[in-house]
Formats: structure tokens, sequence, C-alpha cells
């Protein structure tokens, strides 16, 4: 396959599900890096020997050698410690803010034109260190947080209003944290926005709210069930942020990206409605919020920089 994704973190359970995903699809060959290099190596192997039932030629090998990731596509950062119950994601911090430094050293020597694609937490504050220390265009520094968010708001409406996930979409901006912005007014069902939904007495704003909360508490209410935090839906997410880039779909997703003036916040990442391609972000969709969402929108992005200020990126 002429295409390559690594993925560092790749024996983990995000990274993991990330690998099989792109596999499934053939999307590309994929290295799994990991510094649990025998672990890496058989979880490669296991998926490499599900790819005959698959239909899927994509190769795959697991190592701790960051030469085997040598220029690749994209790189998939999901090395990081997870958070346990009662954690929030900013506990993470700086074990992870650690964790980056060591990685990009290696990324950016192996593939010094990918495009990475962070996903350890707290994930806007790891963008962030990821830009300063990979030196990259802010294109190709895209974070992933809002379509898992905005898949979770949306299997929350499919659930509350009986119908399919596919006639649903969702918009949820701000940062990865407990101030993240779901937005009812962007977000429709066949067309429709959920706010007109409500006036047409189909949705109460009650539920509405609840939809809202239980996206924000979204992360929490997984690492409350299960012991440790999410790995399904967060590597489907990050699995079609890599399948727009290599595929080159100039899909309009939300991502974490390095603002510059947009949205009024300057030098931050925060999620925002990007399009992407194989040039990464290549634009930052601007849409008009009513002040209530800027301030929201503003809040958010506070909490990330209280974070970036932390760790100093
Ligand atoms: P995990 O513990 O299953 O996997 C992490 C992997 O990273 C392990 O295999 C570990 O050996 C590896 N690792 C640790 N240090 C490393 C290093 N220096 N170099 C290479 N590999 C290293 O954790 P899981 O569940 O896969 O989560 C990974 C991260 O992703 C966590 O920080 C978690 O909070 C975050 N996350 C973010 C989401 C988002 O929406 N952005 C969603 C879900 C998880
Ligand atoms: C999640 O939202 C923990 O960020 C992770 O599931």
């Amino acid at each position: 396959m002429n295409r390559k994704v690594t993925v560092v973190g790749g024996a983990g359970n995000v990274g993991a599900t990330v690998a099989r995903a792109i596999a499934v699809k053939e999307l590309a060959d994929v290295v799994l890096v990991d510094i649990a290099a025998e672990k890496a190596a058989g979880i490669a192997l296991d998926i490499y020997q599900a790819c005959p039932i698959d239909g899927s030629d994509s190769r795959l090998i697991g190592t701790a050698d960051y030469a085997a990731s040598a220029d690749s596509d994209v790189v998939v950062i999901t090395s990081g410690v997870p958070r346990k119950p009662g954690m929030s994601r900013d506990d993470l911090l700086n074990v992870n803010y650690k964790i980056m430094q060591s990685v990009v050293e290696q990324v950016v020597k192996y593939s010094p034109n990918c495009i990475i694609v962070p996903v350890a937490n707290p994930l806007d504050a790891m963008c962030q260190a990821v830009y300063r220390l990979s030196r990259f265009p802010r294109e190709r520094v895209v974070g992933m947080a809002g379509v898992l968010d905005s898949a979770r708001m949306r299997t929350f409406i499919a659930m509350e209003l009986n119908v399919s996930v596919q006639n649903i979409h969702a918009f949820v901006l701000g940062g990865h944290g407990d101030t993240m912005v779901p937005l009812p007014r962007f977000s429709t069902v066949a067309g429709i926005p959920l706010t007109e939904l409500v006036e047409m007495g189909k949705l109460s704003q009650e539920k509405l709210d609840e939809i809202c909360k239980r996206t924000a508490n979204g992360g929490a209410e997984i690492t409350k069930l299960v012991g440790t935090s999410a790995w399904y839906a967060p590597g489907a997410a990050a699995t079609e942020m890599v399948e727009a880039i290599l595929k080159d779909k100039k899909a309009i997703l939300p991502c974490s990206v390095f603002l510059q003036g947009e949205y009024g916040v300057k030098d931050l990442f925060v999620g925002v409605p990007v399009k992407l391609g194989r040039g990464g972000a290549e634009e930052i969709i601007e849409i008009r919020l009513t002040p209530e969402e800027q301030a929201a929108f503003n809040k958010s992005a506070a909490s990330v920089k209280e974070l970036t200020g932390v760790i100093g990126v």
C-alpha cells in the first residue's frame, strides 16, 4: 500500500482500535509504535491476521522503534495515561505532557512531512504541546475530540427521537472538557435544527438540555461504567479524520486547531469546524455565534488556556 499511518500508543485501547479500523477500511499500512514493544507487535500481528477475513491488504507491524514509522502520511498520537473514575482529563496534564515531549521528537525526526492527529488528553493542551514541540505549520496538527463529542450527541438525539443516526448531524465546539459547547442551533435531524424541533413541540427543552449535558459528560459516563476511558467511539472518530486526510475528502469536521483570531481567540487550540483534506486542516470554518454561544465558547477557551499556561506551551 502506498499510504502509511503510524499510531503512537498503538498497543493501548484507543490506538489498537484506530489501527484495526484503518486496516478494516484498507486505508493504509499501519505501524503501531509503543513503549510496550512486544504488546504492540502482538496486537499488530493479531489485526494483520484478521485482514484476510476482512478482505484487506493493509500491512501492520508493531514495535518500539520509530524507524519503522519513517515517512508516515499521518501520525495519530494516543500515547498517554487514560483517566480513572473520578479523574478529570485535566488531571492527566503533566504526565501526558512528558510523554508528548519524547514522542513528538521522534515523530518529527522520522516523518517530517506528516500530519499529526493528537488524541491524548487533556486534548487541546496536548495539541498545543505537539504544535510547539513539532514546529509544524498549524494545518498539520489537528486534534481529535469534536468528532467524538458530536457522535455522542448524535447518539443521544437518536435515542431520544427514535430516528436513524444517519439523519442526525451535531456540532460540538470548544475545548474537550466539561466546558465543551454543544450547539443545538447547528445540530439537525433531517436538516431541521433541534431548536426548531423544540418550537414544533417534537422535543422538549428539558430533554434537549439533558442531551447537551449528557454529551458534555459523555467521557465521564463511560469511564464510570468501564473503569477506564472509552476507546471504540474515540477510535472510530480518529479514523474518520485519518480517512478524510488520506482521501483528501475536504470533510467539514469539528477538530481542535490553533486559532489565530478566528472566533475571537488567538494562539490557542480549541475545537471548531475545519475542512479536512490532504493538507490537514485546510480551512477554518467560522460560523456566526449568538452572544450566549460565544460566551460559552470563550469560557471553554479560557479553561484550555489555563492548562496551556501550566505547562508553558
Ligand atoms: P491506554 O493506557 O490503553 O494506552 C496508552 C498506550 O500508550 C499504552 O499502550 C502505553 O504503553 C503507551 N505509551 C505510554 N507512554 C508511551 C510513550 N512514551 N511512547 C509510546 N507509547 C507510550 O490508554 P487509552 O485508553 O488508549 O487512552 C490513550 C489516551 O487517549 C489517554 O490520554 C486518553 O485520555 C486519551 N483519550 C482521548 C480521547 C479524545 O477524545 N481526545 C478519547 C479517548 C481517550
Ligand atoms: C473521552 O471523552 C476520555 O476524552 C475521553 O472519552
